[in-house]
């Protein structure tokens, strides 16, 4: 049988890949909502919008489609924007325009929609506790602020990009403090979600973990 199961958690804590990961195992369906409110984040940049201009705003929602792909990509409008919605200015834009009513409503409501049959794993901020409510299994998946910079340098060496650690541990300070002091559907764990500190472990011991989880479950 399958479950609809939530990963939530502060940026950089490996929600995403290890969503993928568990997806591949279980031929799930992954929803980085993360994506989404990055891609609004760059619509907004794009076109220059004044997000407290609420009537522009809410017709500006109307004329962003997005769709994200079972192979990681994700389009905005038909373009492909899944490497241009993962640099760190989006990173902050999305944090900002993510605190938003009416972005949060609008993409809650698509969130909903998509996820309506079983067998997918989202990841976000506010899954367990606003999107899927009744999702079979709730993850909050954490880290250090120091492991979380360290794991996005390292990342980022990866791909040639050159950053500095402490900036990077700053920036996450900055997005996690946002992020959890919102008014609207402020990051926090749900009661009854299942907390794991990944600070001290790698991905597969994430997973495996997780799997353990799921497979009680189910
Ligand atoms: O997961 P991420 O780093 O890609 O998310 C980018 C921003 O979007 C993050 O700073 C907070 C926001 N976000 C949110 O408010 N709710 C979600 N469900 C997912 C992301």
């Amino acid at each position: 049988m399958a479950i609809n199961i939530a990963i939530d958690g502060p940026s950089a804590s490996g929600k995403s890949t290890v969503a993928k990961q568990l997806c591949q195992k279980l031929g799930y369906v992954h929803l980085d909502t993360g994506a989404m409110y990055r891609c609004v984040a760059l619509y907004f940049l794009r076109t220059g919008l004044d997000i407290n201009d609420e009537d522009k705003l809410k017709k500006a929602l109307k004329d962003i489609k997005i769709d994200l792909t079972g192979d990681g990509k994700v389009y905005l409008n038909g373009q492909d924007v899944s490497q241009e919605i993962r640099t760190d200015r989006i990173s902050q834009q999305a944090s900002i325009v993510s605190a938003n009513r009416f972005v949060r409503e609008h993409l809650v409501t698509m969130q909903q929609k998509m996820a309506e049959k079983k067998g997918f794993i989202m990841d976000g901020r506010d899954i367990g506790t606003v999107v899927l409510p009744e999702a079979e299994l709730k993850i909050y998946l954490t880290a250090s602020s120091k492991a979380r910079a360290m794991r996005r340098y390292l990342e980022n060496k990866e791909r040639g990009i050159e950053s500095n650690l402490v900036q990077l541990q700053n920036e996450i300070a900055e997005r996690d403090y946002r992020d959890m002091h919102r008014k609207i559907s402020p990051l926090k764990k749900a009661d009854d979600a299942i907390l794991i500190d990944s600070s001290n472990l790698n991905k597969d011991e994430v997973v495996a973990e997780i799997m353990k989880l799921i497979t009680e479950k189910i």
